[in-house]
């Protein structure tokens, strides 16, 4: 009898051992997954301060459009990206990366976050397709005027 309580004590403190060392893992490797945000978070930031947007297409039409759809909010009055959205004026943003097809859908339907870490676009379907051409035009017009081709 005495054999088979101590047994089972024994077992029973097994038990919680084994899972209080899995508890113990998994906020070790939360912990390693913040650093790692906090570190590729960084160095967005660093990438983001280091950006200079030497001139924007200000006199195509798809300028005004891009400034009065809420564009700006996330990615500045002169694509250079702010807390809330990336610089649009960035090398990924080249033609063989992202065509004006790409740039047309992603606006036009939102897009997931996949490059940076602000979070997903939402989507802007409530702008007519037209002025979503012009506003694809007026990016691409501005990378062009900082060498991004
Ligand atoms: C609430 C913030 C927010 C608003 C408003 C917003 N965007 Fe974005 N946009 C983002 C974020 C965040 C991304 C980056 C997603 C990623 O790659 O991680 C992005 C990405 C993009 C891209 C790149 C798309 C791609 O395929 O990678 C373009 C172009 C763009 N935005 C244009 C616009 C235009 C034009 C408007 C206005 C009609 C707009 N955005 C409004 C947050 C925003």
């Amino acid at each position: 009898m005495f054999l088979k309580i101590t047994s089972f004590l024994f077992l029973f403190l097994s038990l919680i051992l084994t899972s209080c060392q899995t508890i113990e893992l998994d906020s070790a490797k939360e912990n390693k997954l913040e650093q790692k945000l906090e570190q590729k978070l960084e160095q967005q930031a660093i990438a983001i301060s280091k950006i200079e947007v030497k001139e924007i297409a200000v006199d195509h039409a798809g300028f005004k459009i891009y400034k009065d759809n809420t564009c700006q909010n996330c990615h500045g009055d002169k694509l250079q990206g702010s807390l809330t959205g990336p610089p649009l004026i960035y090398n990924l943003y080249k033609s063989s990366h992202h065509n004006d097809l790409k740039l047309f859908t992603s606006i036009k339907e939102g897009v997931d976050q996949h490059h940076w870490f602000f979070g997903n676009m939402p989507d802007h379907g409530f702008i007519n397709d037209k002025d979503i051409q012009l506003i694809v035009q007026f990016i691409r017009q501005s990378l062009i005027l900082n060498n991004i081709k």
